[in-house]
């Protein structure tokens, strides 16, 4: 399969252990780094973020460059940079799949972002059930320490930034950014609407860039590539770069696949996850996480990006497909998703504190044979009131 779907973030990957720090070296690890502090300012770094069109792999699909953007030369220090290593989304596994891969790909990335904003320190904030990928990155933080990609006076420069790892208390709404400012800060993880952006005001109201893993790991391809080679990549015109694809459900090789953006749904199903399992024939599939909508049979061969799910009424989300055959009920589905949302609910918005545990018990009444025809209209009508919210 490598040879037909060209392997980047996944290019050290093993099937049964992490790559090690002289594995990542061997491969061309830290040179993008090493490159950048020589021979580019932050600037240029940052314009070529911008100009690969990156967009965020955490679900929300900003443009990364232009995030970046928004740290000015004159912001205050310290600045921070945070990964975004929470990955509660249901069905949603690529990130911790990525660090056990090759955590240095996402330590040099992370250290690519904090020079191109002249950031001081960089947390990777992190779901406590990712006890042992939090162990992995901790020991290969000290090891980059060791060879000088760390700490004071990196490489021998005058730019000094250091990260630790925060484990999270374990709560759904800590994946969102401003909560999880909120949360690294010791506060209970109440979302903020903006303004002030985090780029402006975030962790201690300094400047605070934040993102996904897996957008960090694209970073140091990027730099050392530069922004054509990413953008070409992708099968789809505006697309760029590679997406891992978290396939779980009723195919034959559920997994982590790195493919490129704009494949085919169903290329993805029939070539690399096997084909449907024997028996089961395709119903739909939620194709970025528990937080996407349903996808329905008619849109099988959609193009995975972000552009073409949208015309599609859905999104890409985190790239998790979760596929449903034509024996899965879907109202047994969504209720045991919103089962999941209702309890995570933070309870600082009121349509999603109160609407998801209505939505919830219409469900789980549907469920249990005590159904009514006046559900539906209540059901949409509840509808309204969370995507308005
Ligand atoms: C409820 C909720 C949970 C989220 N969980 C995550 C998460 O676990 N990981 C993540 O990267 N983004 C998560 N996000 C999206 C982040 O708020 C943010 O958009 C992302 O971390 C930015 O990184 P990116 O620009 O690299 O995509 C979540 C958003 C919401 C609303």
């Amino acid at each position: 399969m490598n040879d037909t779907y060209p392997q980047v973030l996944f290019k050290n990957r093993h099937p049964d252990r992490i790559a090690t720090f002289e594995e990542y070296r061997a491969g061309g690890g830290y040179r993008a780094l090493a490159d950048a502090i020589a021979r580019r300012t932050p600037a240029e770094v940052r314009e070529i973020v911008l100009d690969a069109a990156l967009l965020g792999r955490g679900g929300a699909a900003f443009p990364a460059g232009r995030k970046m953007m928004t740290i000015a030369e004159d912001a205050p220090h310290p600045r921070y940079v945070v990964c975004n290593a929470d990955e509660m989304e249901p069905g949603t596994f690529k990130d911790r799949v990525l660090i056990h891969a090759d955590p240095h790909l996402l330590i040099e990335g992370i250290i690519l972002a904090a020079w191109s904003v002249q950031a001081d320190r960089g947390i990777i904030f992190i779901r406590p059930e990712y006890e042992n990928a939090a162990r992995i990155l901790e020991r290969e933080i000290g090891i980059a320490g060791e060879h000088g990609y760390l700490g004071r006076h990196i490489l021998g420069t005058e730019y000094s930034f250091e990260i630790v790892v925060h484990r999270s208390a374990g709560r759904y709404i800590c994946g969102e950014v401003t909560a999880q400012i909120n949360a690294l800060m010791g506060r209970r993880a109440n979302p903020k609407q903006p303004p002030p952006y985090l780029t402006q005001q975030g962790l201690w109201a300094k400047p605070t860039l934040v993102h996904n893993v897996e957008t960090f790991a694209c970073l140091p391809h990027i730099v050392q590539n530069g922004a054509d080679w990413f953008k070409s990549l992708a099968r789809t015109a505006d697309g760029a770069g590679t997406k891992i694809f978290g396939i779980s459900g009723k195919v034959k090789q559920p997994g982590c696949y790195e493919l490129p953006i704009g494949i085919r749904l169903s290329e993805i199903i029939e070539n690399c996850a096997g084909g449907m399992l024997d028996g089961s024939e395709f119903k739909a599939c939620l194709p970025g996480g528990a937080s996407t909508g349903f996808l329905p049979r008619q849109h099988y061969h959609v193009e995975m990006d972000f552009d073409a799910l949208k015309k599609a009424g859905n999104r890409l989300g985190t790239g998790a497909i979760m596929v449903f055959d034509h024996k899965t009920c879907l109202v047994a589905a969504t209720l045991n998703l919103m089962e999941f949302f209702a309890r995570e609910s933070c309870g600082w918005c009121t349509p999603c504190r109160e609407g998801l545990p209505y939505i919830r018990d219409l469900l789980a009444r549907i469920e249990g044979g005590d159904g009514e025809p006046d559900f539906i209209p209540m059901l949409e009508e509840m509808k309204v009131h969370l995507y308005r919210s």
